[in-house]
């Protein structure tokens, strides 16, 4: 059986900004934003989209495309060692670990959606939120919202994932586009736009570090990398596409879509609550932000509407993420194991289901999993991808960036490849120390 490919270029883009654009988007990225010091944080994270996850992302996309393989079946073929093949292979696991929270958080999400039809929340944001997020409620929207995803999966590439999110994401920018105009022009919300677009060196000084390792967690996390995602999406790619160009677009409108957020979120937030206080400013755990806005929407006229576009534009977000976090396992399985697709989607879905629903009944688990786990598995993936670029690829590497490229771009090879060998594993290899000692720290303390 041939391998599939995207039908088109505007097809792929759109795939992989739709992999990109997710919860990290419109409910972490405004999170860690309210936590980390508002402008402070927004700058150093742009900083680090520019000069560490545009040359990760184009890394991940040359191993994709030069291989025409998954993440584990790429790394074994184009070096011949199987360790190699291991360190693809992690990618291939820790996307399963990721699904298996991101489809409990899809299910509050699908909840959400559902329930603003009916104002089921509009009573009591809070107290809702705390009964629908952990136990039996919510394994049972993340196997709804598990199916959704395995049912776009199983149309595959072309007829699945190129389809789905060719709708999915223009629907998301005109939603967005429409909730920020309305959020932005209500009264009391220049406070939210001063506390988000306000640049405060005195924040940035003070919490110099903490900013730094939130802020490149979460650039990690929205581009989609560490895991191999970007390599599987490559792999469906001809020798026609200048790799340098598509991933700057994709950055970019990944971007935008995640700074568009901003501008729904902080002046709905400080002109229905005057300011950032309560779970948003305090951080309150993963739900935070998501009681304050449920709640922002009650307080205002036509929230109910407004509610609906706001959790139908994170439904389509979170499907567009999560299709590509099922599509790594079974390109997997279908390359290196010669499963049917649709077996392959049956047995990582029945997979998935119980580690999700694990993470659904033990909210000690779902913690430790959606922040310290993640963190650390993509961090230590995405270190990997970058030395076996630049370490084992070299020079091939650079033709790869450089095929179907013009000549301005193909000049930026040689710099891209230098960074990939050096600067980048090292910032991304010491990020990944101090967090293991923290958690080490923690640990012995605790
Ligand atoms: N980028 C997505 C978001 O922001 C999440 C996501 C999809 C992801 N695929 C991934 C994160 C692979 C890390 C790795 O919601």
């Amino acid at each position: 059986m041939t391998r599939e490919s995207w039908r088109t270029r505007l097809g792929f883009i759109l795939a992989a900004v739709g992999s990109a654009v997710g919860l990290g988007n419109v409910w972490r990225f405004p999170w860690m934003t309210a936590e980390n010091g508002g402008s402070a944080f927004l700058v150093v994270y742009l900083a680090i989209i520019l000069l560490i996850g545009v040359p990760g992302l184009l890394a991940e996309f040359v191993i994709g495309r030069r291989s025409q393989r998954n993440p584990a079946g790429a790394l074994f073929r184009l070096s011949g060692s199987k360790s190699w093949g291991a360190v693809g292979l992690f990618g291939v696991v820790t996307a399963v670990v990721l699904l298996s929270f991101y489809s409990v958080v899809g299910g509050w999400i699908l909840r959400y959606f559902l329930a603003s039809f009916t104002g089921g929340y509009f009573g009591s944001p809070g107290a809702y939120f705390g009964s629908i997020n952990f136990g039996l409620p919510a394994v049972g929207f993340h196997v709804a919202f598990l199916g959704l995803t395995s049912l776009v999966v199983l149309g595959g590439v072309r007829d699945g994932i190129e389809k789905a999110t060719k709708v999915m994401m223009p629907a998301i920018v005109v939603l967005l586009v429409a909730l920020a105009a309305w959020a932005t022009t209500r009264t009391g919300a220049d406070a939210g736009l001063s506390f988000y677009l306000d640049f405060d060196a005195a924040y940035l000084r003070a919490n110099f570090f903490d900013v730094l390792g939130a802020a490149a967690g979460q650039a990690l996390f929205t581009l989609s990398l560490g895991v191999g995602t970007m390599i599987t999406y490559a792999s469906y790619l001809g020798d026609d596409h200048n790799l340098a160009f598509d991933g700057s677009i994709i950055a970019v409108l990944n971007t935008g879509v995640g700074v568009l957020a901003g501008f729904v979120v902080f002046p709905l937030l400080f002109a229905t609550v005057g300011e950032l206080t309560g779970p948003a400013a305090s951080g309150g755990g993963p739900g935070a932000l998501f009681v304050s806005l449920a709640g922002a929407f009650t307080q205002v006229p036509f929230g109910q509407v407004l509610a609906i576009a706001f959790f139908g534009v994170i439904v389509l977000a979170a499907l567009s993420s999560s299709i590509s976090m099922l599509e790594i396992p079974v390109a997997y399985l279908v390359d290196e194991h010669d499963l049917e697709r649709r077996t392959a989607t049956g047995a990582l879905a029945g997979l998935v289901l119980l580690t999700g629903s694990a993470n659904a009944l033990n909210p000690a688990l779902f913690d430790f999993v959606a922040s310290t786990l993640v963190d650390l598995m993509l961090t230590a993936g995405l270190a990997g991808f970058l030395v076996f670029v630049g370490w084992v690829l070299g020079k091939d590497a650079v033709a790869e960036f450089s095929t179907g490229a013009g000549s301005r771009v193909q000049s930026l090879g040689p710099a891209w490849l230098w960074s990939v060998r050096t600067i980048l594993p090292l910032f991304l290899l010491g990020t990944l120390a101090v967090n293991l000692l923290a958690l080490a720290g923690v640990s012995i303390l605790g």
